[in-house]
Parts: structure tokens; sequence; C-alpha cells
């Protein structure tokens, strides 16, 4: 069979890879793809939300199943479009992936479905929410805009005049556009975090094993938010036990309600959790693989993706085995451009890939890559995510910044802490 995974990313690069492992898989496209996939599988130069080519190219390819990476192409209706074309498509319809594209729905979602979650209220206009923050506590507010913003739309605002910057910024300079048209504050929770992903046919859950990303953009948790510096997996934080609370009092509900909305989920449900001393909180839902968490996730799962992904599309994920995984962690390390998330310039030419290849344990995933003239080239603010295998996350982690080290580029920059906090754990 041949399969067409849409998107650019790490996420996508991690996809491609595994669904090529697939027995039963002959041939992967990726469209738009990276310089990563383009070895892995084959790009197709067609952007992520161009349906009606995308769905020509399955038709001339006969291509059987289509895995749409990112939440850009799932909200704008990528996979209504292909069904509609009388293609299979994994992922959730626009309805269900606006879990995702709305803060405001996922928080509408949460609250009828009982789920626990940050106290929220929902603004239209700068006035209201300045005078809200005015009447609020010092350093308890987070600002978080309704729309999709590429992981940047949230502000977790340590006074109130940072709290009023964000409003100003998402508000009134629009700085992520129709996406600020109405925005929520929250209150500020604390802990640590954790992203636990279900794919789910909209019936039954097969929960994956929990993963811990790296938001911040710098060691020890420093910096504006990200789209994801550094991950692992598992994540000890969520022991079997909560994860088994977390099935059944976050995952389980939300299904529920959407159903009772009727809102068919299918595809991947990925609840981004915050572990307060009161227990797990839903920050947000995602409607996709998570990237970076995904690219630790499928190095170590051992199930083919190819069947939990039919099982889902054709509603019969109750009759799937229990996905098996490689008992080692796995550690994820994002190499960035300098300046991400800020601006920063593309087109460095990188070195070293072929000798961090070589590295036992190790699988270099391609994000912000292009070919240039046959050279490897920066094209995104995170551009790798070097991901190794260890017996231990310590080994893991060595792995992975060994490979790193080997890598370089005019610019190049990661966080060294990742997967500090969970070797901490591992040690206690
Ligand atoms: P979100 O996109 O809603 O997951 O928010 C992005 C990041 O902002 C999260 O991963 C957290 O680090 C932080 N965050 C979001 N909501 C809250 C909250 N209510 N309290 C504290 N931190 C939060
Ligand atoms: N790693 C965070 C995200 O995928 O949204």
């Amino acid at each position: 069979m041949k399969v067409l995974v849409i998107g650019s990313g790490g996420r996508e690069h991690a996809l491609a890879w595994k669904l090529g492992q697939s027995p039963k898989v002959s041939k992967v496209y990726v469209a738009p793809g990276n310089a990563g996939t383009a070895l892995d599988a084959e790009n197709v130069s067609i952007a992520e939300k161009d349906f009606p080519a995308l769905i020509d190219f399955c038709k001339e390819n006969d291509v059987k199943l289509v895995v749409v990476g990112p939440e850009a192409p799932l909200s704008a209706g990528a996979v209504d479009a292909f069904t509609e074309a009388g293609l299979r498509a994994f992922g959730p319809s626009q309805k269900a992936a606006k879990l995702e594209g709305s803060k405001v729905f996922c928080k509408e979602v949460l609250n009828k479905a009982c789920v626990p979650t940050a106290r929220a209220q929902v603004f239209d206009n700068a006035e209201d929410a300045y005078r809200y923050v005015d009447e609020g506590d010092e350093g308890g507010f987070v600002v978080k805009a309704d729309g999709l913003a590429a992981g940047k739309g949230v502000v977790v605002a340590s006074s109130k005049a940072e709290a009023k910057e964000a409003i100003k910024q998402i508000a009134e300079d629009r700085a992520f556009g129709d996406a600020g048209a109405r925005f929520l504050i929250e209150e500020r929770l604390m802990g640590q975090e954790a992203s636990v992903l279900a794919i789910t046919d909209g019936h039954t859950i097969v929960t994956l094993q929990p993963a811990q990303d790296h938001k911040a953009a710098y060691d020890g948790d420093q910096g504006p938010n990200t789209g994801g510096m550094g991950a692992y997996c598992p994540a000890s934080l969520v022991d079997d036990d909560k994860l088994h609370w977390i099935e059944e009092n976050v995952l389980l509900p939300t299904l529920i309600t959407l159903n009772r909305m009727d809102t068919l989920f299918k595809g991947v449900l990925y609840a981004g959790l915050m572990m307060t001393p009161q227990g797990p909180r839903v920050l947000e839902y995602n409607a996709r693989f998570g990237d970076p968490e995904c690219q630790p996730l499928l190095s170590r799962l051992k199930t083919d993706l190819v069947d939990v992904i039919e099982a889902t599309i054709d509603e019969k994920l109750c009759d799937i085995e229990p996905l098996v995984w490689d008992e080692r962690p796995a550690v994820c390390v994002v190499m960035a451009s300098e300046g991400y998330p800020g601006s920063y310039e593309k087109g460095f030419p990188i070195s070293g890939l072929d000798e961090a290849a070589k590295l036992p344990d190790v699988k270099v995933f391609h994000a912000g890559t292009k070919l240039v003239d046959g050279v490897v080239t920066t094209n995104g603010g995170r551009v790798l995510s070097v991901v190794a295998l260890g017996d231990t996350v310590a080994d893991a982690k060595r792995k992975a910044y060994e490979a790193v080290a080997k890598i370089s580029w005019q610019g190049a920059w990661n966080r060294t802490d990742v997967a500090d906090k969970e070797i901490k754990a591992v040690q206690n």
C-alpha cells in the first residue's frame, strides 16, 4: 500500500519513517516534506493545505492512506476533504479538530465534561481584560489567544504588567491575527507538565506511554514558550495509576462529551497536563501527535502503526492487541536556529549529519531543513530532532547529546538539560 504523510516537521519525518517500516507499506510520500523525509521517503512538492492538488496526487499515484500530521491542515478540514474524495485519511474532522483550533471551545468541552482544568474567563476586547487583570492577584494570570498560533499564543505572566502586555499584543496589536479575536485569561497553575496522547476512534482509546515536552526555550525552563525544545518518554511523573486516572477522568469524559455534541473524534487526542498538588489538570488539548513528543514515542513503538491507524479509521480500535513498546527510554533534543522562537535566518549548511547517523541507537529526524544543490541547509526555527534510545534515561540523554555534538551550522543551539528532571526523579 502507498501512504501519503502531510506536513514537513520532525513529527512528519518520524511518521514517515515509522510507516515505512510496516510490511504493508510499499511506498511513503511526504507533502511537502523536508531534507530528511527525502531520504526516508519521497517528497511531493504540494503545500499541506492544497487539498485539491493533494487529492489529485493520491488518485494519480494510487495512494491508499493519508496521514495528516499538523494542526493547520486538520483545522482547515483536510480529513473531511480526503474522505469526501473517497480516500482513507487519519486524523480528526474539522469539527473535532476545533478542540485544538479554539481554546475557548476546548474550555467549554472540558467544563461540560467536568474534566479538571484551570479556571478561565473569555474576552473579546482588551478593555474588559485590562480591568479583569487590575482586579485580580499579581502574578496569577495566563493569557491565551483562542486560535492556532504555533505554540506561541500563550503567555504565562509573572506580573499584572506582563499580563497586560500580553493582552495588548494578542488583542490590540493582533500579533497572532484573527487567532486573537477572542482570548482567555486563566488562573496560573503550578507543577510539572506531561503529555498524554491517546489514539482513538471516538469510542475506544489506546493510550500511548506518557511523555514530557520542554516548552520553554532555555535551560531550567526559562525564556519564552516554543513549539518544544526536547522531549522524553516514558515520563515516570505519570505512573500507571495516574495514567488510568487520566484515562477515566480526562480522556474518556472528553470523548463522551464530544459524542453528545455530535462530534466524533478520530485520531490522536493529546492532553497537555499539569500535575498540580491537587492532581492532574488539563492545560490544553491537541488534535494530533505532539512535536517533538512523537519522535521519541514512535522511536519506541514496536507495534505496526498502520494497523492502529486503519483500526481507527474503521472504528475498530477495540479489536487491536495492546501496543508493544521498546523497554528502553528515548530522549529527543531539538536543535534550533539562532533567534528562534523569534525571527531567524535560514539557509545555513548543516554539517555532521552523516557522523551522527553512524552512532548506535540514534536517529536524527529533520524538521526545518531543505536540500539546496544537494546540501542540507536550515529552513526553519526548529531544525532537527535528535533522538536516542538508552538502557536508562541518563544513557539515552548521553547518546542524544553525543549525536548533537557532531552536528553544527552557523548559530545552531539547543537546550542542554533535556530529561534532567526525569534523570533526577528516577535516581531518587
Ligand atoms: P497551552 O498551549 O495551552 O498548552 O500552553 C502552553 C504552555 O503554557 C503550557 O505548556 C504551559 O507551560 C503554559 N501554561 C498554559 N496554561 C497554563 C496555566 N493555566 N498555568 C500555568 N502554565 C500554563
Ligand atoms: N509539543 C507540543 C505540541 O506539539 O503542541
